[in-house]
């Protein structure tokens, strides 16, 4: 079965039809866009083989071998021209910076990134680079709590404030049950340390404003 975080992904693939997963490792992503977004084609990206064959094994099951390219390679070097959306997800944000950086294609339309740690210093980079964040969604799996962003290239420089980078611009507005539970998770950690520094006062106080206050 599909996790309800691949699933909140691909459900950013539409309206496109042509993407390309760095990092497909068993391909669930690339079977979720076409079971469910019903893309046109897929590129499974890995930069170990096993994974690579272990996507080429279920997409073949699926009868679905034949629209998809497997790759194995680094990030975006080998991306395919046509590909419209860029899917990096279940890797360290350091990791998705890295591969970003080294983005020679201007044309691809999205990217739907989802870091599992080290999200702020993600959005950071995007802000700094002229991504523009036009999409957030928050999931919770098995206690943990994943933060997908979905952003696009511009020629602009983009701006976020403190709170943006470090809770999400448009998780902030959004404002979901999940979003609201992952920051009182925070806050009650923060809460049992015995030390109560200035800094951890802060937090907890900034918290605590975020999560009362009322949406307009
Ligand atoms: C933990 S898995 C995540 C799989 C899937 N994307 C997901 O969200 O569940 C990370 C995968 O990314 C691959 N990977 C890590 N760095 C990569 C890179 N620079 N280029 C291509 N693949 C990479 C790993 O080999 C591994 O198969």
């Amino acid at each position: 079965m599909t996790s309800t975080r691949l699933k909140t992904i691909a459900k950013h693939i539409d309206p496109y039809k042509k993407i390309a997963d760095v990092g497909c490792d068993h391909g669930y992503l690339i079977l979720e866009a076409f079971e469910n977004h019903n893309i046109e084609f897929a590129q499974a990206i890995d930069n170990k083989s096993q994974p690579l064959k272990n996507a080429l094994k279920n997409i073949t099951q699926e009868g679905l071998s034949s629209k998809v390219i497997f790759t194995l390679g680094e990030g975006l070097e080998n991306l395919w021209e046509e590909v419209e959306v860029v899917i990096i997800s279940g890797m360290g944000g350091f990791n998705i910076i890295k591969i970003l950086s080294n983005n020679q294609n201007k044309e691809i339309k999205r990217f739907i990134l989802q870091a599992n740690r080290n999200v702020y210093n993600l959005r950071e980079f995007l802000m700094e680079n002229n991504y523009r964040i036009v999409d957030e969604d928050i999931v919770d799996e098995g206690e943990k709590y994943y933060e997908i962003i979905v952003c696009e290239f511009t020629n602009e420089k983009q701006v976020y404030s403190e709170d943006e980078l470090k809770f999400g611009p448009v998780l902030l507005r959004k404002r979901s049950p999940v979003f609201i539970n992952k920051l009182k998770h925070e806050r009650d950690k923060l809460t049992v340390i015995d030390m109560k520094v200035d800094a951890i006062e802060e937090k907890i106080r900034r918290l605590d404003e975020i999560i009362c206050w009322q949406k307009k």
